[in-house]
């Protein structure tokens, strides 16, 4: 039996229990034999979550490109390493092999060492879904620079934040993107951020969509004239167990994004262990994860779990609905789709679509169907499997965070039988556990708590880029000596955990985090707003919808409210993107405050779901006359 493919519950039992017997030889022996290393660890764990410091395979020395690439060379070549399905379906599919992944990985890490880059400076990656941006990411790997990869919907002002946050020395784009049949000028974007952000010395610019973009003298350079002369060897940088890999931005419930930072050992072994676990991958089978690179799922789960594994990953450029609605069963058709990874809002809006989309296409290559991003609810859940698995494919509910840089919770599949709703148990290696209001750990079944983590797993964010204080009061302070997760989870009478969703001020839409401070801070920026408070409510498609609160300044002249609306949902694109819009907005007269000036937001969330039988205690509030007011104007 091998601790790294699990293929039966009892198995799972028994390297469960190993795994949390003894960690440490548990992961010592998964990364000695899958794994290649330039100098073994001294030392595979120190840890100390007061300060907190999580050492993994310390002393080790390694390059992860090395294992994600060139140690396939030799018995993978000629195998699909990412298979590239542009937005237009009369498009050829690409299909880049280990081989040819290799030239153009060191090429472009060639590229960026001649443009100054060296080991430890940080390079933003602004791209859609296109091969130059798995490229640029492992190239970025290959010389030891620090990829800050942001999602290309995001503005130029949640762009220029991000990089100026982490003091990027470069900025990786294109000309612009196709999504559906829509262009998007991403270089405009950046030269529009890049008016504010006095780091970057150097923007390289991929041609895509073949438009004109005028390239400022001195900073802007077309990126594939330098490939096609840069030589395609680069000897990878010596890299440390716990030097950066990467940073990601995720929003936190007030102030700043969080710049997580993963590092190298740890990170590469998990998302290597987890691929290959939570989706059964065997060789020769294609994987598709429809997520975009520029989040999490996309790092640990398009790029470094799967190519750790020399796996053959899907990267698809286009949308769901272009042309049509049928299009994610005519990729997993046309490409014969092993393993299909996608976002419960996803499920949701194909779901509202005609059934024929999905029967006029051959799904019988089907084998896993992964969810992540926020919790499945059990209508989506059963359309999945009925639908696209034909009951045939287990489910896995993957829960984890952009924190934990890898799946912790997840049903196994053909091993850990399924329940809609439930993520089911922890990974080898995950100690979860629930914490009452009293902080105290509940132990037993059938209970609902916050979830924390208990002991270090290799992926963990080891701090917030350039604050780790932040870091130490956001996951260790609420309880001591544990991770804290911003999740509630309930525990059933089989140990199963079920999440319930966040019991922050983060609010999931379309699988996005999004924290209601910033996007506040946004709509306060309207010179007619005096004050603003963002909640969330259910919606059909998106899991949670935005609804705003928003308190007019008395200025005696009468506004358009329609046009306040618009203007404000203007401002939140500007400053955020797009997904940050609101649904509703309300103008109201006051909001519920303590005494301390608290806003309420719990009866503010309860009157934006119309769930106002029971509003709880208002006694503590300054001001109880508002709530009767908000409830007659509920949008
Ligand atoms: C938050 C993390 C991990 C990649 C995508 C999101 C929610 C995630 C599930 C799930 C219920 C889930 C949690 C978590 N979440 N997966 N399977 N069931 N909730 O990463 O943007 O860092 O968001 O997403 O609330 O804390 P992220």
């Amino acid at each position: 039996m091998s601790d790294y493919h699990i293929k039966n519950l009892e198995e799972y039992f028994q390297v469960y229990r190993r795994s949390v017997q003894d960690p440490e030889s548990f992961w010592a022996s998964i990364a000695e034999e899958h794994f290649v290393w330039q100098k073994k660890w001294d030392n595979v764990l120190s840890w100390d979550f007061t300060k907190p410091e999580i050492k993994w395979f310390e002393g080790a020395q390694l390059n992860i490109t090395e294992n994600c690439i060139d140690r396939h060379l030799a018995t993978r070549g000629d195998k699909t390493a990412i298979l590239f399905e542009p937005n237009d379906p009369n498009k050829e599919a690409r299909h880049i092999s280990y081989r040819e992944l290799h030239d153009n990985v060191c090429r472009f890490a060639n590229v960026l060492r001649s443009q100054g880059i060296s080991k430890g400076d940080r390079v933003c990656i602004y791209l859609p879904m296109i091969p130059e941006l798995a490229f640029s990411v492992l190239a970025c790997a290959r010389i030891g620079a620090i990829h800050s990869v942001v999602f290309a919907g995001f503005s130029a002002t949640a762009l220029a934040t991000r990089i100026n946050d982490s003091d990027c020395k470069m900025v990786i784009t294109c000309d612009g993107s196709f999504r559906g049949n829509k262009i998007i000028d991403l270089k405009a974007i950046v030269d529009e951020a890049l008016k504010n952000c006095p780091c970057v010395e150097t923007v390289l610019v991929a041609k895509h969509i073949n438009s004109n973009t005028p390239l400022k003298e001195g900073r802007d350079k077309w990126l594939h004239p330098l490939l096609n002369t840069a030589p395609k060897e680069c000897i990878p940088e010596t890299m440390a167990a716990e030097d950066p890999l990467f940073i990601l931005y995720t929003s936190g419930s007030t102030g700043t994004p969080k710049g997580m930072v993963h590092t190298t050992a740890g990170y590469m072994v998990y998302t290597a262990y987890t691929f290959k676990n939570v989706f059964q991958y065997e060789e020769d089978e294609v994987y598709w994860c429809t997520a975009d690179i520029g989040w999490i799922t996309g790092h640990s789960y398009i790029i470094y779990g799967p190519l750790a594994n020399g796996a053959t990953t899907v990267m698809f450029e286009g949308v769901p609905s272009y042309p049509d609605w049928g299009r994610f069963w005519q990729i997993v058709e046309k490409h014969r789709v092993n393993q299909f990874y996608t976002a419960p809002t996803a499920i949701r809006a194909l779901a509202k679509e005609n059934l024929s989309f999905v029967e006029r296409h051959d799904l019988s290559s089907l084998k896993v169907l992964g969810t992540v991003g926020e919790p499945i609810n059990e209508e989506a859940w059963h359309w999945y499997n009925d639908n696209i698995g034909k009951k045939k494919s287990p489910v896995v509910d993957t829960w984890w965070q952009t924190e934990t840089g890898g799946i912790l919770i997840s049903p196994i599949p053909f091993a850990t039988p399924t329940i809609p709703t439930f993520a089911t148990l922890p990974l080898p290696g995950i100690q979860p556990c629930l914490m009452d209001e009293n902080s105290m750990e509940m132990d037993g079944l059938q209970v609902d708590g916050r979830l924390c983590i208990k002991f270090p797993w290799p992926s963990m964010a080891r701090t917030i880029w350039g604050n780790h204080q932040r870091y130490k009061d956001t996951y260790f302070s609420a309880f001591e000596n544990k991770y804290f997760t911003g999740d509630g989870a309930l525990r059933d009478t089989t140990g199963y955990y079920r999440i319930t969703g966040r019991v922050d001020d983060v609010i999931i839409v379309s699988g996005h985090n999004l924290g209601t401070a910033p996007i506040e801070d946004a709509v306060n920026e309207h010179p007619a707003v005096a004050e603003s408070a963002i909640v969330g409510f259910p919606h059909d498609v998106k899991g949670n919808a935005l609804y705003g609160y928003v308190i007019l300044k008395e200025t005696g002249e009468d506004r358009d409210h329609d046009n306040v609306r618009k203007e404000i949902n203007q401002i939140i694109t500007e400053h955020i993107g797009p997904i940050a819009k609101l649904d509703k907005i309300q103008f109201t007269s006051g909001l519920p405050k303590t005494r301390s000036g608290k806003i309420m937001r719990r009866i503010l969330r309860k009157i934006a779901c119309k769930d106002t039988s029971n509003l709880g205690d208002t006694s503590t509030l300054l001001n109880p006359e508002v709530v009767e007011d908000i409830m007659k104007n509920v949008v």
